[in-house]
């Protein structure tokens, strides 16, 4: 028998090399080449291709366009990332630290799916509900025994759960018993724990996690389970596995935010279903995650009086504005000053240090800057320049900005202020949380004015940093 033909795949790109080499060719990256079975050699038969027959081909005027069911999972916060709630043959990644509560939300969202299930069933009377008997939940767990999971779902107070449970990290075994029992939603928690017997490798490894995860999504969309992988993060905070990984699922859910505070970020980071970088923020409670309704009062620290260093910033992520407090502390530094930040790009700081310097005449080169977004929350967009630049100038003159002050922009290497995608619904929702002053770009400024809001709309940021001074 021919010996099994090895190849060398990277941990970090997934790409392939026939012989090892300390340096991949793919990405550049070193010492990240391992040997795995090259995959035409080991072909895992898919048990749902099998049983599916030959597909018709349509012409795609033919296909009637319907619009793609979704079900809630009853979690408010978990649909809008998700985009309105799960969709029949959607595959879903989500990954997070350890520990953050990727097994908690979950578990949590398996279990309102199935009391919808069951509701609908009981509804639908005696014959049809035997016709739907096999759509359910299913939570297959590799990392935990099924009594682990029983004894979270009594702390979390599930009492009485239907949700259906299997302890199992063996592809082929799983992938039988979704065909056996074709619940409508499965959750693998997690992708890194199942392995399929057709690898030599270890569980985990680049080759197990991609062959794994390309036979459930295979499965997911033959059948129409909706399939939620759980994945493990590296270190440095990507998911673990192949990059493939991202490109074959249809939605990618991170985790974010600090493990210390109880609030929980969960950002889509791809979604075939629904908004990219929609966010939606959870509370950690002893009873498990809780939706957060209104996300601006945990990202704004409660000052009786404006304090210097501090500007609120009106963000939109996804689809929602929400306000987050910027603070910056700007303090006389050694021989080589400090630039730090939280939630915030380093790089884009050192950017607005300098056009602060070149256009406004603003110099902190002696000054160690630390500059921090509120609550644990990452901000990605350039339309928070204008706040950033406005905390570090008012820490460096001690002096606080305006009571109920708000402002956002985009600043650039000329000094200009760029507007910012969607100003009217930032400054609405600014109003309607009562800020009264908001220093915006000149294109953002509403036609009308809005009630309780005055708009000091300018264009660049000596203009910016002169209305403040007047406005103290
Ligand atoms: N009794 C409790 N009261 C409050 N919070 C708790 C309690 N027990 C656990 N938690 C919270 O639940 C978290 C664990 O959540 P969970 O097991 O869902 O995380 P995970 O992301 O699945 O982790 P892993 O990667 O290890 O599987 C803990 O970090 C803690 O914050
Ligand atoms: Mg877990």
């Amino acid at each position: 028998m021919a010996k099994d033909k090895t190849i060398y795949t990277c941990t970090e790109c997934g790409g392939t090399s026939p012989k090892w080499l300390g340096k991949c060719p793919h990405c550049g990256a070193w010492n990240t080449l391992i040997e795995s079975v090259a995959e035409s050699h080991s072909p895992v038969k898919n048990r749902f291709a099998s049983l599916a027959k030959p597909s018709e081909v349509a012409t795609l005027a033919d296909i009637e366009a319907t619009d793609m069911a979704r079900t809630p999972t009853g979690h408010e916060e978990l649909d809008r990332v998700l985009g309105g709630g799960i969709v029949e043959g959607g595959v879903v990644l989500i990954g997070g630290d350890p520990g953050i509560g990727k097994s908690t939300l979950l578990l949590q969202a398996l279990d309102s799916l199935q009391r919808g299930f069951d509701a609908r069933l009981s509804a639908a009377g005696p014959t049809q509900g035997a016709k739907a008997s096999s759509g359910g939940t299913l939570y297959v767990t590799g990392e935990e025994s099924g009594a682990q999971v029983a004894l979270r779902s009594r702390r979390l107070g599930l009492d009485g759960s239907q949700v259906k449970v299997l302890a199992e990290i063996q592809l082929e075994k799983i992938l039988a018993t979704l065909e056996a029992t074709r619940p409508a939603v499965a959750v693998i928690d997690s992708i890194q724990t199942v392995y399929s017997d057709q690898l030599t490798s270890a569980p985990g490894s680049v080759a197990q996690v991609r062959e794994c995860a390309a036979h459930l999504t295979r499965a997911a969309k033959s059948s129409g389970v909706c399939i939620i992988l759980v994945g493990h993060v590296t270190k440095e905070g990507a998911l673990a596995g192949p990059r493939v990984l991202e490109h074959m699922v249809d939605t990618v859910l991170y985790f974010e935010g600090d493990t210390h505070s109880s609030f929980r970020l969960v950002r889509a980071i791809k979604n075939r279903f629904g908004a990219v970088n929609e966010i939606g923020v959870f509370a950690m409670t002893e009873k498990g995650l809780k939706g957060v309704t209104n996300p601006s009062a945990i990202f704004l620290s409660q000052h009786s009086e404006p304090v210097p260093g501090s500007c609120v910033l009106v963000t939109l992520e996804g689809t929602r504005p929400m306000l987050v407090e910027i603070q910056a502390l700007v303090d006389s530094g050694g021989p080589s000053p400090r630039r730090l930040s939280v939630g915030l790009d380093r790089d884009r700081l050192a950017m607005l240090l300098a056009v602060l310097h070149r256009h406004a005449g603003i110099a902190c080169m002696d000054q160690d800057v630390f500059v921090n977004a509120v609550g644990g929350v990452r901000i990605s967009e350039p339309a928070a320049d204008l706040s950033v630049m406005l905390a570090i100038t008012s820490s460096l003159r001690g002096k606080p900005l305006p009571k109920g002050f708000i402002a956002f922009g985009e600043v650039g290497l000329a000094g200009e202020v760029r507007p910012a995608p969607r100003g009217q619904e930032r400054l609405k929702e600014a109003a309607k949380l009562g800020f009264s002053v908001a220093v915006v770009p000149k294109a953002n400024a509403p036609k009308k004015p809005i009630e309780g809001l005055t708009i000091h709309a300018v264009e660049r940021v000596e203009q910016a940093i002169e209305v403040v001074r007047s406005l103290a």
